[in-house]
C-alpha cells in the first residue's frame, strides 16, 4: 500500500478540518455533480464523503470516473467543511468531507449480486451464498458488534465473579442431550467414531469433581436436529457450572449476568427482579413453559363452569379454557382467528361477545343465565370484549391457546418494542411421558436431581416427581436451561431404571463420569445459556441467523462453502468407510 491509514470512515468530525488524512474503504456510492464527483467511502465504522474536483487534481478526477461500487481504495486528502445546507446530520461524519489529492485503487470489484444497502432486501439464498457481501451491510456489521459486546460483557461479569474459563474437547464420546449426534470417524482407530459435543455437560460436571469450583465457557454445541428460526446445527452457549450452591444461588448469578449484559450492550437497566413462575403456573396461565410476559391475555380455566352448559362439546370436555381478548373484533376477524386456531390443531374455537344484554354468540343458547353470569364473573369480561374458548384434552387446549394468545397480542398491537420481560420458569417435572415410545424421558437430562422430598415416590408416582430444574425465558423465547445435578449413585441408578436405561448401557455412555463421582464430588449445578438467542433478541430479531456470521440454511447446508459435501474415495478408504449410497452422476 502506498499510504498508511490514519482514520476510519466513521471518525472524522469538524474538529479535523484542515488536516490531511488517509482513509481506506469500499466505494459505497458515486454521484457526479457538475463535473465534481462525490463518493461515499464505507468501512465498518461508517461513511465519509470524499470529493474529486478536477480543479484540484485533474488526473485523480479522471481515475475517479472509473470507480465502481465496492472497489476498494485508499485516499489521501484534506478535511474540509461541507457547505452549510449540505450537511447530513444523520451521519457522524456529516459535517465534513475530504477533498482528495491522491488515491490508490487497492482492488476492483465485480458488480455484486445485490446492493450493499440496509434498505435492499436480497433473497435468503443470495444472502447466505454471498455472506461476505451480506455481512458488509451496516445492519449486519451492527449485529456482529452487538454480539462481540455481549460476549465481552459476559466474560467481564463471569471473571469478576471468579469463574474460570475452561475449554473442553470437540471430539468426545456422545453426550446425552436428546438430539442426534454428529459423528466423526477415527482414522487411527478404524470402525470407531467420536461424537461432536451436543454440549459440554459431562465435561463441566467432571470439572466440578476436579475442584474447578466455578466454570464457564463460550461453548460451541453441535446437534443434528430439525432446524427452525431459533435453532441451528451449531449454536453457542454461555455454559456455566458451580459447586457448593443451591438453585437459588445459580439463578441469582445468572440474573446478574443478564442485567449486566443488558446494561453494557444496550444501556438498558432491568431494575425488576426476574419473576419466578412454577412450571405448573406457566402451563395454567400461558399454556406453555416459555411465557411471553410483555402482555396479559392470560388463559382462564372455565372447565367447571362450562361443563354445566348444554353445549355438547363443552359438557363432555376434559378441559375448557378461554382468553378474554379484552377488545372488539369484527366478524371477519373472528372467522380468521377461528381458522388460525384450527390450523394450529384446534377442533374448533368458540367465541362469545360480552354486551349490554349479557353474552352473545352462535352457541349462547346452550348457556343458561347462571352459567353466563359465572363466565362473566370469572373472565371479568367488560362490555364489548370477546372471549375465545377451546375445549379438548388439557395438553391440546394449552397448545392452541398459547399460540392464539400470541396471535391476539400481535393483532391487537399490544407488544411494545424494546420491552424486555425476563422470567424464570422453575420446578419442572423431572420426567415427561413419551406417548409414541410409551416410556418416561427426562424433561431436561438424566443428570438432573429430583427434589429430595420426592425421592420416596420416584417409582410409584413418577409423574409427580419434580426437580430443581429451571429455564430462563425472555419475551417467549427459552434463553437457557439448567439444574442441580444428581451425584448420588443409588439415586442415579433409580433414575436410569425409570427411563429404561440399563446399568450396562449407562456405563457405556457415561460410566467415566460415574467413576469420577466416586472420588469426592461437590454438590453442583449450572446452566446452558443460548448465546445466539439473547444476541438476536438484543438486535430485535427472533431469527438467530441474523446474528451468526456463517449460519446454515434450513437443510443444514452452508450455501457459501457448499458443505456438507462428498469426500474422495481415497479419504473414505483411509477411514475404512463404505457408502451404502449411490452417487448421483
Ligand atoms: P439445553 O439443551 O436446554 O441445555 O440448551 C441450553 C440452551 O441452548 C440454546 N439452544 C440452542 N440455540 C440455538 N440452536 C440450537 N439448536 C439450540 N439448542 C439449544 C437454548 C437452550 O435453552 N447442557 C445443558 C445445560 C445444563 O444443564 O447446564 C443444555 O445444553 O437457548
Ligand atoms: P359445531 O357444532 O361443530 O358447528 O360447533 C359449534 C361451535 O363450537 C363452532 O363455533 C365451533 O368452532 C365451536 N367448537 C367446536 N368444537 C370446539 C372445541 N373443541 N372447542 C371450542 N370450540 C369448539
Amino acid at each position: 500500500m502506498k499510504f498508511k491509514r490514519t482514520k476510519t470512515c466513521g471518525q472524522l468530525t469538524d474538529k479535523d478540518i484542515k488536516n490531511e488524512e488517509v482513509l481506506c474503504g469500499w466505494v459505497h456510492s458515486r454521484r457526479d455533480h457538475g463535473g465534481i464527483i462525490f463518493i461515499d467511502l464505507r468501512d465498518r465504522h461508517g461513511l465519509t464523503q470524499i470529493v474529486f474536483d478536477p480543479a484540484n487534481n485533474k488526473k485523480m478526477h479522471e481515475d475517479a470516473e472509473k470507480l465502481r461500487r465496492e472497489d476498494v481504495i485508499a485516499i489521501k486528502g484534506m478535511v474540509r467543511a461541507r457547505g452549510k445546507d449540505l450537511e447530513n446530520l444523520k451521519l457522524s461524519t456529516g459535517k465534513i468531507e475530504v477533498l482528495v489529492n491522491d488515491m490508490e485503487v487497492l482492488s476492483r470489484a465485480e458488480t455484486p449480486p445485490f446492493e450493499i444497502d440496509d434498505r435492499v432486501e436480497a433473497s435468503e439464498e443470495l444472502r447466505l451464498k454471498y455472506r461476505y457481501l451480506d455481512l458488509r451491510r451496516p445492519k449486519m456489521q451492527k449485529h456482529l458488534l452487538i454480539r462481540n459486546k455481549a460476549s465481552e460483557a459476559a466474560r467481564e461479569y463471569l471473571s469478576k465473579n471468579n469463574f474460570l474459563e475452561v475449554e473442553t474437547p470437540m471430539l468426545v464420546r456422545a453426550t446425552p442431550e436428546g438430539a442426534r449426534d454428529y459423528i466423526v470417524p477415527s482414522r487411527v482407530n478404524p470402525g470407531k467414531f467420536y461424537a461432536l459435543p451436543q454440549s459440554p455437560q459431562i465435561y463441566k460436571q467432571i470439572l466440578m469433581v476436579s475442584g474447578c469450583d466455578r466454570y464457564y465457557q463460550f461453548a460451541r454445541c453441535l446437534r443434528d436436529e430439525d432446524l427452525r428460526q431459533d435453532r441451528q446445527p451449531e449454536h453457542t452457549q454461555i455454559d456455566v457450572e458451580m459447586s457448593f450452591v443451591t438453585a437459588n444461588e445459580i439463578l441469582e448469578m445468572v440474573e446478574g449476568l443478564y442485567k449486566y449484559m443488558m446494561k453494557k450492550v444496550l444501556d438498558i437497566d432491568i431494575s425488576y427482579k426476574f419473576p419466578r413462575i412454577s412450571y405448573n403456573e406457566a402451563m395454567e396461565k400461558y399454556g406453555c413453559d416459555k411465557p411471553d410476559l410483555r402482555f396479559g391475555l392470560e388463559l382462564i380455566d372455565v372447565t367447571e363452569i362450562a361443563n354445566k352448559s348444554d353445549f355438547q362439546v363443552f359438557k363432555d370436555a376434559k378441559k375448557i379454557k378461554c382468553i378474554n381478548a379484552d377488545d372488539k373484533f369484527s366478524r371477519n376477524e373472528i372467522d380468521d382467528l377461528v381458522k388460525f386456531a384450527m390450523q394450529n390443531g384446534a377442533k374448533g374455537l368458540a367465541w362469545m361477545k360480552a354486551t349490554e344484554k349479557g353474552l352473545e354468540s352462535n352457541i349462547v343458547k346452550y348457556f343458561n343465565k347462571d352459567v353466563q353470569k359465572k363466565i362473566l364473573e370469572k373472565t371479568k369480561a367488560k362490555k364489548g370484549s370477546i372471549l375465545f374458548f377451546v375445549a379438548d384434552k388439557e395438553k391440546a387446549v394449552n397448545e392452541v391457546l398459547s399460540k392464539l394468545r400470541l396471535e391476539l397480542a400481535k393483532r391487537l398491537g399490544i407488544i411494545k418494542e424494546n420491552d424486555f420481560r425476563f422470567c424464570w420458569v422453575v420446578d419442572f417435572p423431572m420426567f415427561e411421558w413419551n406417548e409414541e415410545l410409551n416410556k418416561w424421558e427426562p424433561s431436561h437430562h438424566i443428570f438432573t436431581a429430583p427434589k429430595k422430598e420426592h425421592l420416596s415416590f420416584l417409582e410409584k408416582d413418577t409423574a409427580n416427581v419434580y426437580a430443581d430444574l429451571y429455564d430462563l425465558v425472555l419475551n417467549g423465547i427459552e434463553l437457557g436451561s439448567g439444574s442441580i445435578r444428581e451425584t448420588n449413585p443409588e439415586t442415579q441408578e433409580r433414575l436410569m431404571k425409570i427411563i429404561g436405561l440399563s446399568k450396562e448401557e449407562a456405563r457405556k455412555k457415561f460410566g467415566f463420569m460415574m467413576d469420577a463421582f466416586r472420588y469426592g464430588t461437590p454438590p453442583h449445578g449450572g446452566m446452558g445459556l443460548g448465546f445466539d438467542r439473547i444476541v438476536a433478541l438484543m438486535c430485535g430479531y427472533n431469527d438467530i441467523r441474523e446474528v451468526i456470521a456463517f449460519p446454515k440454511n434450513k437443510d443444514a447446508e452452508c450455501l457459501m462453502d457448499g458443505s456438507p459435501s462428498e469426500v474422495d474415495d481415497k479419504q473414505l478408504k483411509e477411514l475404512r468407510i463404505k457408502l451404502d449410497w449411490v452417487r448421483k452422476k
